[in-house]
């Protein structure tokens, strides 16, 4: 074959990429978008207060894979701090005496090898308490759990296997409890699992936003269509829910009261992918930006391959393809554990890292989306914020991808 014919059979394969219009994955849907870089000033203004953070230990006992990753939602009770880590374990902190490990409150999952497993081992990303005081997960892994912090006992409310309106929930993602003891929670998407967040990501969005009624054990879904669904805050007087969109870098809010009952309107877009969310106060609401869309550097994802849907479905067929290709062969041909690894990272949010920013940005807003203040971390002490939360004169960091929590004095 001449280096001409080569070329050709690539340009072509290319373009059946780009625009054929069935191939896997199928059901997904592509758009263009444009992202609108704001600039970094008023309440957005850079400071370097996130760059003083402390490194809090990275010692932990009990936990499945031994080590501290991904520490994704914050939790505070009796001075205890909780969050959920890689390998499914749900972790505390003494705050009283930080310096001691964290200790494990209770795995979602399975015994695994390793991060590749992560449907196995579960991997708890939202956390709530009820109005009972029992802890409610979000595990992207097993869906929306109970657990008794003093038994460990596991209850499942929503498993990922349940079929809700003709879907799963496949990425548990974030849960908020009502005083009355409904839950909302997100699923970030009905057609991927996590480690496929990628292919989620530059869709058009299957991800949704559900109601989950503890009386009757049953799930409503309020809004379809969501682009990586993530993280959901009430408001104070519980008449409208805010919804982050992970993968059109905005914040919903969805109308639960009034005259705009069950409908849903865009307040902001947010400088980069808005993660978890908490109300810290009656109508302040704390927001970790992982991926900050900064006003003077140029974005891979944002400037190009998000503007154009044929880009998009280009890299998310390819995305699929190194995915399904060792997975096929593990499966079908010989089981390997590199073929399996190769598989997990292959559509994995990690990644995306090396084109990711190293950068730390918390906002806060209100209830109509505007930006109220900001917390800046430009040299990356802790970058790739998913949520924070301000207690005893700390606002904590937690991150997915991070090997650490930090924390830094803030005044209340
Ligand atoms: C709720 O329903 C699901 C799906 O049928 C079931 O798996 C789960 O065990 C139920 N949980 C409770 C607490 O009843």
């Amino acid at each position: 074959m001449s280096l001409w014919t080569i070329f050709k059979v690539l340009i072509f394969v290319n373009l059946i990429l780009m625009f054929a219009p069935i191939f896997p994955p199928f059901e997904v849907t592509y758009e263009s978008l444009t992202f609108h870089k704001r600039p970094f000033d008023g309440p957005l203004t850079p400071d370097d207060l996130l760059d003083q953070a402390e490194i809090l230990t990275t010692a932990v006992t009990g936990s499945e894979l031994g080590f501290f990753k991904g520490p994704e939602s914050l939790l505070i009770k009796d001075n205890f701090l909780y969050t959920g880590i890689q390998g499914g374990n749900v972790v505390r902190l003494d705050l009283k005496n930080p310096q001691k490990p964290w200790e494990t409150v209770v795995q979602t999952g399975q015994h695994c090898l390793g991060q590749y497993e992560e449907n196995k081992c579960g991997r708890p990303l939202g956390l709530a308490w009820d109005i009972d005081g029992q802890l409610i997960v979000a595990d992207a892994a097993h869906g929306l759990l109970k657990v008794d912090i003093r038994t460990k006992k596991i209850i499942s409310l929503v498993p990922s296997t349940l079929d809700i309106q003709g879907k799963h929930n496949r990425i548990t993602n974030f849960v908020t409890v009502a005083r009355d003891g409904t839950l909302f929670y997100t699923t970030s998407s009905t057609l991927f699992h996590l480690g496929e967040g990628v292919l989620e990501f530059f869709s058009s969005g299957s991800g949704r936003l559900l109601r989950y009624d503890p009386k009757t054990n049953t799930s409503k879904v309020l809004l379809n269509g969501i682009s990586f669904a993530n993280g959901v805050a009430l408001s104070e007087n519980e008449d409208f829910i805010l919804l982050n969109e992970v993968g059109k870098a905005r914040i919903m809010k969805y109308h639960l009261k009034g005259d705009l009952v069950d409908q849903v309107e865009t307040i902001l877009d947010t400088p980069g992918s808005p993660d978890n969310i908490r109300r810290v106060s009656n109508d302040r609401y704390l927001i970790g930006i992982p991926n900050p869309l900064l006003p003077d550097r140029f974005s891979l994802v944002a400037d190009v391959i998000m503007k154009k849907s044929f880009l998009t479905r280009w890299v998310s067929r390819i995305t699929y393809g190194m995915k399904m290709i060792p997975e096929l062969i593990n499966r079908h041909v010989f089981e390997h554990v590199w073929l399996q690894k190769a598989s997990y990272w292959a559509a994995n949010f990690e990644g995306m890292l090396p084109i990711l920013p190293k950068y730390g940005l918390v906002i806060e807003i209100d209830g109509t989306g505007t930006i109220l203040r900001s917390w800046h971390g430009p040299q990356g002490v802790v970058p790739f914020i998913c949520e924070a939360i301000i207690y005893d004169g700390y606002m904590y960091l937690a991150s997915p991808f991070n090997e650490f929590m930090a924390r830094v004095r803030v005044e209340n």
